[in-house]
């Protein structure tokens, strides 16, 4: 391990966290209480699953991060690149409670409020927390730890375009199996091989979506013994995971061909795609992105088989800020990565998605996925 690493990990959390108090001060909360999942990890450097066993972080605004865990996982605060307090339990779940109530009277957060991630937070945790602090108010501090994760610093990126390279190698791989006879499960199979072969965390941000013919009208199906025949459209939305963080794509492709309406809506939402990413850059806003693609497919007729939003932002979890979509007046700024996934579902028929992963420049956007989008005919 180079030298300087410690300290450069040192530097990460701590400036993390320096940002995290800052928000809290202006919030006037006294405290974050945070369960295991990507906001813990994103603030700590460390993994902890969600378990029968509670597991707790307070971040206070002027004091070190007070961890409340049991004895077994201790051993994960040992090379912490911070300074933090730690108190642990054992096996006796009635001694549990002793234990959050002295960690929440050293942390000497008063009467002050505590925010937690309501999305994320367990009852199971928040009865504890509820215990040890019964004067004390506690309110969701979700937008403040999206707004945090929203950005995102070099190291992010580079996690990000490395889960999206691995991605579209593991589906150049799977290439060789799409054809006439074969099932949406073969192609799903192939596609889950191929993107840990490529070096995907085992992790996926979701399994792959492989969608066919009439199968494709959906948006959210499993795969399913369905085998690809002539004239199809084929969905194929996957993603992998590097580091930590994602990558999201989906491509649609024609078997053999494809009849002249599914042509045209593959047309139409290419189109779709390409003006939500001409549109996007600093200062516009997300609902503006929302609006340039569905303007294309209503202007096209098929407005009403555009049933959901736009995009959504990317980083250590599929589906987080900024969400492209009607209404949400959030500017778009440097350092925001989201994805770009106009559709058309024609119930009965077929559908068409296309989606990139984009990343706002200082001066526009950049795509990180650069697959082909235009519909692909693969020979039957
Ligand atoms: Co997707
Ligand atoms: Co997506």
């Amino acid at each position: 391990m180079p030298k300087n690493y410690h300290s450069f990990r040192e530097e990460k959390y701590s400036h993390r966290q320096a940002a995290l108090a800052q928000e809290m001060l202006k919030t006037d909360l006294s405290a974050i209480a945070i369960n295991p999942g990507a906001s813990l990890t994103y603030l700590t450097g460390t993994h902890f699953h969600l378990s029968e066993r509670p597991v707790i972080t307070l971040f206070m605004p002027n004091s070190k991060p007070v961890f409340v865990l049991p004895e077994l996982e201790v051993g994960k605060t040992d090379t912490l690149p911070f300074e933090a307090q730690v108190y642990t339990y054992g096996e006796e779940p009635t001694n549990w409670s002793g234990v959050f109530r002295q960690a929440i009277l050293e942390a000497e957060i008063g009467n002050g409020k505590i925010g937690i991630e309501s999305r994320r937070m367990r009852v199971f945790e928040f009865r504890f927390l509820e215990e040890s602090a019964p004067q004390t108010q506690f309110t969701d501090a979700g937008g403040l730890l999206s707004n945090l994760r929203m950005y995102k610093d070099q190291d992010e990126v580079l996690a990000i375009r490395k889960a999206v390279n691995i991605a579209q190698q593991a589906l150049a791989d799977t290439r060789s199996v799409i054809k006439v006879g074969t099932t949406e499960r073969e192609i799903a199979a192939e596609l889950t091989i191929q993107l840990l072969r490529h070096g995907s965390e085992s992790e996926f941000p979701f399994s792959p979506i492989v969608q066919s013919g009439p199968n494709s009208a959906n948006p959210h199906a499993t795969p399913s013994d369905r085998k690809l025949e002539w004239g199809d459209l084929l969905v194929i939305d996957w993603g992998a995971r590097y580091d930590g963080y994602i990558s999201d794509i989906t491509r649609t492709f024609a078997i053999g061909g494809v009849d002249d309406q599914l042509a045209h809506i593959a047309q139409v939402v290419l189109d779709a795609n390409c003006a939500a990413r001409r549109a996007a850059r600093p200062g516009i806003s997300a609902a503006d992105v929302d609006r340039a693609a569905r303007d294309v497919i209503k202007a096209s007729g098929y407005g009403e088989f555009f049933i959901h939003r736009t995009g959504h932002g990317i980083g250590m979890e599929g589906h987080e800020a900024p969400y492209i979509r009607a209404g949400n007046e959030m500017v778009l700024k440097p350092d925001m990565t989201f994805t770009i996934e106009p559709g058309v579902y024609l119930p009965g028929r077929g559908g068409v998605r296309i989606e990139d992963d984009v990343l706002i420049s200082e001066c526009g956007l950049e795509s990180l996925t650069d697959l082909p989008r235009k519909l692909e005919i693969i020979a039957a």
